[in-house]
């Protein structure tokens, strides 16, 4: 079975909506993934989910693999969990939605995360006080480079805040096939994050899955826009981590300074304060502006290219370097 690559273009393909064409092929079929391995050094393959993670090149030099598999079953069920596999190309959200109907909860603080189930390792999604990794069993994949199927446990993905060995490999040797959850029937609501601690829909003694769903699909409704309307990637930077003494002296100089501490002593900053303070909020450079609501988002407000958003993220980065001596790393990956 072979995979015919065509030239298309991806606009349609990327949150962003920015402007883009290439060899493309889709694969709805794990049958014909044999056929991909040892691909030809010269023209390497980007394998591409949903889009919403990505800044696109105009004329990339990678042909594009779209994954459209598609399933969501019951795999087992043990004395503690339930195991659920899902398909790479089933929609994120769609693939939440769907496990709280069947009365699997657990996965609801991360509703309405844009992209797919096989993207959501990659990033290591998270919000809402909870992380992908946290609810994994494992990761089905081809590694095209070595032309062969593995079953990874969370402990062999290298996962990170925003990162894993997926993303660290670069975007052509993991082929992720379907991803296992273990969901716990011992559920307790994860009201960790202060916009749920406060959240009214959620003050009762016990609140339901349901209720923790609709939280944080208000909560990223009122806060996100919605890529169908205003193109974005959502958070366009990671939040940094940086070293204790240096969030001190900062929080001198800084006293509302937003700081998590995080489990290895380090301290995480929100970059969307950081941006925001740096006078980066609602503001544009070109067809391009940081979010009104959230200024870690970039927006395509019509018409930018490639090129546009690296301006402007170049200025925002500035910005907040000149005032805080931070660096922000970019969060989407670039096809080229
Ligand atoms: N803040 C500002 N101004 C802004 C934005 C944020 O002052 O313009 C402040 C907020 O008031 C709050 C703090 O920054 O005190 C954190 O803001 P928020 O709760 O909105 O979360 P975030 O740190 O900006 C992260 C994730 C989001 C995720 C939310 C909720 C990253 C890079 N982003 O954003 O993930 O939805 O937490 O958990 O970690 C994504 O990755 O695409 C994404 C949207």
């Amino acid at each position: 079975m072979s995979i015919a690559f065509t030239e298309q273009s991806l606009q349609h393909c990327n949150t962003l909506g920015l402007p883009a064409r290439t060899q493309v092929a889709v694969l709805d079929d794990e049958a014909a993934i044999p056929d991909l391995c040892g691909a030809p050094a010269g023209s390497p393959v980007f394998i591409l989910g949903g889009g919403s993670n990505v800044l696109m090149q105009s004329q990339p030099r990678h042909r594009v693999l779209r994954v459209a598999l598609r399933g969501i079953r019951l795999l087992q069920e043990t004395a503690d969990h339930w195991i659920i596999e899902a398909a790479a190309g089933e929609s994120w959200h769609g693939f939440v939605t769907r496990c709280l109907e069947q009365g699997w909860p657990g996965l609801e603080n991360l509703a309405l995360i844009p992209g797919t189930v096989g993207a959501a390792p990659v990033q290591n999604i998270g919000a809402y006080g909870l992380e992908l990794d946290q609810r994994l069993h494992s990761v089905v994949a081809w590694d095209l480079h070595a032309g062969r199927e593995c079953a990874l446990l969370p402990s062999d993905c290298g996962f990170a805040y925003r990162d894993s060995v997926f993303k660290r490999d670069g975007a052509g040797r993991w082929l992720i096939v379907r991803v296992r959850f273990a969901l716990p029937k011992a559920w307790a609501p994860r009201l960790d994050y202060p916009d749920l601690r406060g959240h009214p829909g959620l003050q009762g003694d016990a609140p339901t899955p349901r209720q923790v769903y609709d939280a944080v699909c208000g909560i990223r409704r009122r806060k996100l826009p919605d890529p169908a309307v205003l193109g974005n990637a959502g958070s366009f930077f990671k939040n940094p981590v940086i070293d204790a003494a240096r969030a001190d002296a900062l929080r001198q100089r800084f006293p509302d300074l937003r700081t998590y501490p995080q489990a290895d002593g380090r301290v995480k900053l929100a970059a969307g304060w950081l941006i925001e303070q740096a006078g980066w909020k609602g503001r544009r450079l070109g067809p391009v502006g940081m979010h009104e609501r959230q200024a870690l988002v970039l927006v395509n407000h019509g018409g930018a290219q490639a090129a546009d958003v690296q301006a402007l993220a170049q200025a925002v980065r500035q910005g907040v370097r000149d005032r805080f001596d931070v660096d922000l790393e970019q969060e989407p990956v670039v096809l080229d």
